[in-house]
């Protein structure tokens, strides 16, 4: 494997003006005063999904209820999971190393396991017994600068030709062994990029061809927009570099897959990088939301053949796409999204005070919207599919870059928390939506799509969600038939204890 090769993008970048949602930051051991009332008794269980699993674990779990025959495989997961060192907590959900969450399914039967990413930050401050380096969102007592510069490898994990990825948003991904689960080290997905790279923890796996589509930044100052496509074997086939056609560091997370395009969502979140250089606040606090500034799409074609396309864009906040695909001359893209990042951004965003057991704020519901571009005319616009409050959209796996028709979703209401507590399937032709509420006291993570190896269409498959239960403070895998999603789950698998929050997760067939 390649050495790792640390990039910073993030603290190069050009320096934006302009209004700071995030409240200031400093080097000290606590986070900001509090404001918003303790959690109540019906949600203090969300403590869980900030507190960390330092165990590792590997069991035969039990199952109520009948595990489908044909479902054979295994569900890699990964999110943060250790919080804590030394005394002191992370301040934020999105603060945590890497840990994989591994349910393998066969005859019947659920392994379970978990391991930490062994990444260069997690085992130095494993020896150390403290936090050494700054993360996305908390300083390290220990270093001058809030750069977070050193990965967690605690976002996705990918599975391609027998390694096992586990992305961040920093450098490179880190290299595990899918069966064994040891870290093996990193490696630069695209060994034909000139210069250092990074990657964005999203990627897309081109439905029909298997392609492998990853972006992030190349160079050190103000990174250029970089798109690498693989074929399935892993052989490079494209790579591009292109500016961003924004004055100013934008945050983005997701990106949108037609096929044959890239298309980025330049958001209007800007990094003011000199603060988080100098320490005195966190990558998260030096993002601020300008919505009067609008959004952006930019089209990029990876062979290089057509010149990149920009077009102006309401603005709306996006953490995740859903699927995109072309009909036609146009560009149909569908995510959710929100008004405004307040669960995000700013001292009481919800985000962050779930870490101090507070309420915090979260007002702008996610909801399910689309982006349709016409590519002659230059022109884009943006509706909502369905109302509602959504997140961690998804599409059947096969579909990536192609139509799709069925979204699925975890949801919630927003009118009584932040958080999701059902799944639901949503058509995006008709609007038809099903779903299923564990109801008050459980929170439900994303639903991944595992195919019937003899699917049929979209719907022909199993979902597969991470709950928390309130009341038994334990986590389960609960299992959806797909075409039947308002039954609610056909099989739970029962862990022997909690898992903190975790974000994305693959389905390996057997
Ligand atoms: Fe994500």
């Amino acid at each position: 494997m390649p050495t790792r090769r640390l990039l910073l993008t993030a603290g190069a970048a050009t320096l934006s003006t302009g209004a700071i949602v995030g409240s200031m930051g400093c080097s000290g051991a606590s986070p900001p005063a509090a404001a918003t009332p303790a959690l109540s008794p019906e949600h203090a269980f969300l403590a869980k999904l900030g507190q960390g699993l330092s165990e590792e674990f590997d069991y035969l779990a039990e199952v109520d209820g009948r595990l489908p025959g044909r479902l054979s495989g295994t569900l890699y997961r990964n999110g943060p999971g250790l919080f804590e060192r030394g005394g002191t907590k992370k301040w934020n959900l999105l603060d945590g190393d890497g840990m994989l969450r591994v349910t393998s399914f066969a005859d019947g039967q659920a392994r379970f396991r978990t391991r930490f990413v062994r990444t260069a930050k997690y085992d130095a401050e494993q020896k150390a017994g403290a936090f050494l380096y700054p993360t996305w969102a908390t300083p390290a007592s220990g270093s001058f600068t809030n750069i977070p510069s050193r990965s967690q490898a605690g976002i996705t994990p990918v599975v391609k030709n027998g390694v096992l990825f586990a992305f961040d948003e920093v450098s490179v991904p880190y290299t595990l062994d899918p069966l064994s689960l040891a870290t093996t080290g990193t490696a630069d997905p695209c060994e034909a990029v000139d210069g250092p790279a990074s990657y964005k923890a999203h990627t897309k796996t081109d439905g029909e061809t298997g392609r492998w589509v990853l972006v992030g930044g190349r160079g050190q100052r103000n990174p250029d927009l970089h798109v690498v496509v693989n074929d399935a074997s892993g052989k490079a086939l494209a790579h591009v570099s292109t500016p961003n056609p924004r004055s100013g560091y934008t945050y983005y997370h997701d990106f949108f897959w037609t096929g044959r395009e890239v298309v980025f969502h330049l958001q209007p979140a800007f990094l003011s990088p000199v603060p988080m250089l100098l320490g005195t606040r966190t990558f998260v606090d030096s993002l601020s939301w300008q919505p009067d500034k609008g959004g952006m799409l930019l089209v990029v074609d990876p062979s290089g053949a057509r010149a990149s396309l920009s077009l102006d864009v309401p603005p709306v906040w996006m953490w995740h796409v859903l699927n995109a695909y072309r009909s036609g001359d146009t560009i149909v893209a569908d995510f959710v999204g929100y008004d405004a990042p307040d669960h995000f951004l700013g001292p009481e965003a919800t985000f962050r005070t779930i870490m101090q057991g507070r309420e915090g704020v979260a007002n702008s519901p996610g909801k399910l919207r689309r982006f349709t571009i016409d590519l002659p005319s230059k022109r884009a616009r943006l509706e909502t599919i369905a109302d509602g409050h959504y997140e961690f959209p998804i599409a059947a796996p096969q579909q990536t870059g192609r139509k799709h028709r069925y979204a699925y979703l975890a949801s919630g209401d927003l009118s009584r928390s932040w958080y999701h507590d059902g799944v639901a399937r949503i058509d995006t032709d008709s609007g038809q939506r099903r779903e299923f509420r564990f109801g008050p006291g459980h929170y439900v993570g994303e639903p991944v799509f595992a195919p019937n190896p003899r699917a049929h269409d979209e719907t022909d498959g199993w979902l597969l969600c991470e709950v928390l239960e309130g009341k038994s403070e334990r986590s389960m895998l609960a299992v959806f038939d797909a075409r039947r999603v308002e039954d609610g789950p056909v099989a739970r698998v029962q862990l022997r204890h909690h898992l903190p929050i975790s974000f994305h997760g693959w389905w390996q067939a057997a």
